[in-house]
């Protein structure tokens, strides 16, 4: 079949998905563009997901397109919303650098995915989640982060790397351990899946007696091999929960997976012990770019406003405030990320946010100061 029937055949099929509220098709809406094919049946179109589109919708659109009669592949590139009015505003030195543009991407202005040699080769973003210091709630952020994306019908991984307390399989209400599978010699680690998210642990590599010094040398011996054998399948998005501080354990991860970028936790008061700036420094040191800073725990113990005024300082984007909120830590003994399991309450909107910003800005860089 040629490119020009294919995709035909694929407009049409999925000119066939109604919207659920509006009782128009998705094609007529607008939401697919810049549709193209390639020679091997590859097909690739952005889907622009609106406010309060179902998130399921992108998950049907992928599905309907991989469903027709001679699709090698689909590639989704989702566009979410831009954050307009939406709490703070990202503060890049008030030069207006770190405000996204207004109404989405035009069409021809996404860029082509680019390919990834090697490790997650199948994953078209890489998301780092990193802090100064550890408690700030770095693996809060970066569960809810996940469980937002896979809300609006991303496929997701989150890459557990903290080695100095993995936790992020308990954060999804996951105690197994995974599964090995395939044949000897090809043996493939299968992620755990939970809330939509692929999880994965570096803490499974690891004895729970092991102490923690010998931890990084051990872990940036194996960490490529490890990562290589873990069969994540193809990943829209993935997230890595990183250790905290700017040690060799961090450097390792950060020179084995090409990150697009990292998301700076901190809280109001951590600001001032200087480990941010450094952390911050390590990424521009190997040419990761920080998409921004995210300040958690704000409020009356912790204080608030520091995050956005360290941003300021630094000429990074203020990608939001999380107040300290009692949902949160409901959510983890509920073993659901806030996002889902109390998206109404301050901390569960601010954290929608957040997620909305980080992956606005990882799909337009040149949007982020
Ligand atoms: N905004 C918040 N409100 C209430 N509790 C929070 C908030 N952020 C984090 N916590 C709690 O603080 C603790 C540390 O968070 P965690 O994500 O494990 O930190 P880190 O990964 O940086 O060490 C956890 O018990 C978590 O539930
Ligand atoms: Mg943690």
């Amino acid at each position: 079949m040629s490119t020009e029937a294919l995709k035909r055949s694929v407009m049409s099929a999925l000119s066939g998905i109604v919207h659920p509220h509006t009782g128009e098709d998705v094609v007529s809406s607008g939401h697919v563009q810049n549709l193209e094919v390639g020679d091997g049946g590859e097909v690739r179109f952005s889907f622009s997901l609106r406010p309060r589109d179902p998130g399921t919708l992108v998950k049907e659109v992928r599905t309907r397109a991989e469903e027709v009669d001679g699709v090698a592949s689909v590639k989704v590139n989702v566009q979410l919303p831009q954050t307009a009015g939406a709490g703070p505003t990202p503060a890049a030195g008030g030069d207006g650098a770190g405000t996204p543009k207004q109404g989405g991407l035009q069409p021809g202005s996404v860029p082509a995915p680019t390919p990834r040699p090697g490790i997650l080769a199948d994953t078209d973003h890489i998301i780092a989640v990193s802090s100064g210091k550890g408690g700030v709630g770095k693996s809060m952020v970066a569960s809810n982060l996940a469980a937002a994306l896979a809300r609006e019908g991303l496929r997701v991984g989150l890459l557990d790397a903290d080695i100095y307390g993995p936790n992020i399989p308990r954060m999804f209400g996951e105690t197994r351990r995974p599964k090995v599978s395939g044949e000897k010699g090809k043996e493939m680690i299968e992620p755990l899946e939970a809330h939509g998210v692929r999880l994965m642990s570096l803490g499974f590599l690891l004895e729970e007696e092991q102490p923690a010094i010998m931890r990084g040398p051990l872990i940036a011996g194996i960490l490529r091999q490890f990562l290589e054998q873990v069969d994540w399948g193809p990943l829209d998005v993935m997230v890595v929960d990183m250790p905290p501080g700017t040690g060799d354990a961090q450097l390792s991860l950060v020179q084995t997976i090409d990150l697009d970028g990292a998301v700076m936790i901190t809280t109001s008061q951590a600001v001032s012990t200087g480990d941010v700036r450094r952390g911050v420094k390590m990424f521009e040191r190997v040419n990761t770019p920080v998409l921004g800073i995210v300040e958690n725990m704000a409020g009356e113990i912790f204080g608030s406003g520091g995050g956005e005024r360290l941003a300021r300082d630094l000429g990074l984007a203020f990608l939001g405030r999380v107040p300290l909120d009692p949902a949160v830590r409901r959510a983890g003994d509920a073993g659901t990320p806030t996002v889902l399991d109390a998206p109404d309450s301050p901390a569960g909107q601010a954290l929608g946010e957040v997620a909305a910003r980080v992956f606005a800005s990882v799909r337009n860089p040149e949007t982020v100061g």
